[in-house]
């Protein structure tokens, strides 16, 4: 009896979810195979000179576990990608791998059933390393500014392409760090602009994970030097995190905090899958808006926006965070978005809803 109720309750929720999911699915496997065609030949020359990326978690603590998670999984998919550890920047804390709560010691996943993704990742800026003195000065590849560390800075030239990836708490305005000072918007910006102005990229992408994250560019970063930036929420909201317990898919039972964040594993999901070589950082864009969003319904999520010279977006995202010759032959999304409409599906549940909003403190 209790079985039978079960079976069909479990088959009328997978008839509910593909019945919901399927609407707004086809438009983005149809969306990106058509633009990959039409994109293919404009990017073609998108990529000269050397890619760099700097990749930086401002947090610290094992209750922040998914901002060094994401960044951990970003420095995989640059690497499978093909940049060069000489050109790939990481700034972690390195407090949570070894951490006595970790229950996988020196592991870190991103995804409940993903692999390690700590790795390999190189240690250039650890502990109090972090800060936003190392940071600025990395980004202007000042080596004489440096405090710490490995020494390594984005050493650019005119031609190459700049990749920055920060995952943390935001406020209006701010990003986190572990120690003080805070990051305040306005003197990145002002750091972008000495980078700009010395003439050290062609173009440079900035994809940010925070609270409140629209507010460190939005009426700040100008549209004329060159830098695109991606965030993922509005200048007023929260941003989310993602794989919490409770959640569905929820991690492992024996972790007790979130996986990642739900901007920061969208991107990277795609990129895992995607080639990068026909993809262009506006599908990446539609695709991480709609997933971010549950398929612009808000239910939970927030709104990811862009700025800057959005006139960068017809790229290809291999310029930027190379590609794996793995994924060449896919073209198509399906791989990635199914998943992401099942579990959004799922999510709608409202004691979860309840549940993310406690956690959502980024
Ligand atoms: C590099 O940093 C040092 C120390 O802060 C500073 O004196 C110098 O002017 C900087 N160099 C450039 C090119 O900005």
């Amino acid at each position: 009896m209790m079985a039978a109720r079960l079976r069909l309750a479990l088959l009328l929720s997978v008839f509910l979810c593909a019945a919901r999911a399927r609407p707004s699915l086809e438009p983005t496997i149809r969306l990106p195979s058509e633009r990959a065609a039409a994109g293919e030949a404009e990017g073609a020359d998108d990529a000269v000179g050397t890619r760099w990326a700097v990749l930086i978690a401002g947090s610290n603590g094992y209750y922040n576990y998914r901002h060094q998670a994401d960044i951990c999984h970003a420095y995989q998919i640059m690497k499978k990608g093909g940049l060069k550890d000489e050109n790939i920047i990481v700034f972690m804390y390195d407090d949570i791998a070894h951490s006595p709560e970790n229950p996988r010691p020196g592991v870190i996943i991103n995804h409940p059933q993903g692999g390690d993704v700590y790795a390999g990742v190189p240690k250039d800026y650890t502990g109090r390393e972090v800060n936003v003195n190392n940071f600025f000065a990395v980004l202007l590849g000042n080596k004489t500014a440096v405090s710490g560390g490995s020494g390594k800075v984005v050493d650019s030239g005119p031609n190459d392409h700049i990749f920055v990836y920060y995952s943390d708490h935001g406020g209006p305005g701010v990003l986190g760090m572990p120690t003080y000072p805070y990051l305040y918007g306005d003197d990145l910006v002002n750091v972008l602009k000495k980078k700009h102005a010395a003439g050290t990229y062609k173009s440079l992408v900035f994809y940010l994970e925070a609270c409140e994250s629209g507010s460190i560019f939005e009426g700040l970063l100008p549209n004329n030097i060159n830098v695109y930036a991606t965030t993922a929420s509005n200048a007023d909201e929260s941003s989310w995190g993602t794989y919490c317990p409770g959640d569905n898919p929820s991690p492992p039972p024996e972790y007790d905090t979130c996986l990642g964040d739900l901007y920061s594993i969208a991107w990277m999901e795609d990129s895992d899958f995607h080639n990068l070589r026909t993809e262009s950082l506006k599908q990446q864009y539609n695709l991480v808006k709609d997933r971010t969003s549950v398929h612009n319904t808000y239910t939970y999520g927030s709104h990811v926006m862009q700025y800057g010279s959005l006139n960068l977006n017809v790229q290809h995202l291999s310029s930027y965070i190379g590609t794996n010759p793995a994924n060449d032959g896919n073209k198509f999304v399906e791989g990635n978005s199914l998943p992401s409409s099942t579990r959004a599906v799922n999510q709608r549940d409202a004691d979860l809803v309840y549940f993310w909003q406690k956690v959502c403190i980024s």
